[in-house]
């Protein structure tokens, strides 16, 4: 697929560089009106053009597909524009900032009769490959749990006016940055969201920034998930998943760049041995791209289904709305 990728920061160029590692992509074009420093050298060094407007590459007829790369305000009409031109369509997280326009995306894609390419690279992780496989095979039993503590200092030490402190850009402290992949393992795992209670606060960061974040999703299955966020503490990475029959530890070592091991600890029985597996990293973010562009193919499905992505965007929503009224209860 020849694409354009729009957004050359930080993870605009992390998704250049494994395009090119990927047989069935040509990267054409990257797009950035304001390209940061070093940039312009980066697409040259891999033989991609530079051009500052999206709409220009919209119309060239050569573009197949657009990732977008791009502060998430701007995704929900990005995504539109890419619909109306007839391209195939991968947005990073989060989709959209509301759960309105999450269902305005969703819309045209189907319309338009496109796979919805989303950069929630973390379920194709093998620990979380073989969660949902412990959920689906039984092993667990009923899922009653997702309990996890995504947290982080990488935001300590950014400038203040940086866009990722700034609630307007990335509300509820980190939950664009890690939680938002959180919510979408809960949706995989544990299905449709019910309601959602969350709160925030600002212990170290000074507000508006946040730096704290619980939030508590009950499913309609009745299952839980209890999530929390904190932005100043060294890297600190579990999800446990229980059900009544066992339950599932992930314990990782360091953010998604940094390359450090997964420890994945099993216990089916109080007196039964507990399995423990170490996983090293694999390049999710390429096989997410892969996959989707299978799917785009009609070769084999993609992981995520309208639904979820949906259902992820509203209890970001939820959060969002719930947070800001101190954790009054927001209903689905
Ligand atoms: N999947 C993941 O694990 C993951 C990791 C990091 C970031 N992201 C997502 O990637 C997106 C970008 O994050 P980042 O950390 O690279 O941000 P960033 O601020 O480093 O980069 C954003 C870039 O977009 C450019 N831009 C602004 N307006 C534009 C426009 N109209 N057209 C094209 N480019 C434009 C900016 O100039 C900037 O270079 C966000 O949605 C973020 O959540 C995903």
């Amino acid at each position: 697929m020849r694409v354009a990728v729009a957004g050359l920061g930080w993870w605009g160029k992390q998704i250049i560089g494994c395009l090119g590692k990927s047989p069935l992509f040509e990267v054409i074009y990257g797009v950035d009106p304001t390209p940061p420093a070093g940039a312009l050298d980066f697409l040259e060094q891999h033989g991609v053009r530079h051009a500052p407007e999206l709409a220009a590459v919209l119309a060239d007829p050569r573009v197949e597909g657009v990732v977008l790369a791009t502060p998430h305000q701007m995704h929900e009409e990005q995504c539109l524009a890419v619909m109306a031109a007839g391209k195939e369509l991968f947005c990073e997280k989060p989709l959209t900032m509301t759960s309105a326009g999450a269902q305005r995306v969703v819309d045209a894609c189907r319309a338009a009769g496109k796979v919805l390419g989303i950069g929630h690279e973390r379920r194709y992780e093998e620990c979380f490959e073989r969660v949902q496989a412990l959920i689906d095979d039984g092993t667990l039993g009923r899922p009653l749990l997702y309990e996890a503590n995504i947290s982080h200092d990488l935001f300590r030490n950014i400038d203040r006016s940086n866009w990722r402190l700034d609630p307007k850009h990335a509300p509820a402290g980190m939950m664009t940055a890690t939680g938002i992949h959180q919510t979408d393992l809960c949706c995989a795992f544990f299905g449709a969201p019910a309601e959602v209670r969350a709160q925030t606060s600002s212990l170290i960061f000074e507000p508006p920034a946040t730096d704290f974040v619980t939030a508590s999703i009950t499913f309609r299955s009745g299952a839980r998930g209890a999530i929390t966020l904190l932005s100043c503490t060294p890297y600190y990475g579990r999800v446990t998943v229980f059900g009544d029959k066992g339950w599932v530890e992930v314990v990782t070592e360091g953010n998604v760049d940094q390359g450090r091991p997964t420890v994945v600890t099993l216990c089916t029985g109080t007196s039964e041995p507990r399995q423990v597996t170490v996983y090293h990293p694999t390049d999710t973010v390429t096989a997410n791209f892969e996959a989707w562009a299978e799917a785009v193919a009609g070769r084999r499905q993609y992981r995520f289904t309208h639904e979820q992505v949906l259902d992820n965007v509203r209890i970001f929503e939820g959060i969002v709305t719930s947070a800001a009224q101190d954790g009054k209860t927001v209903v689905f």
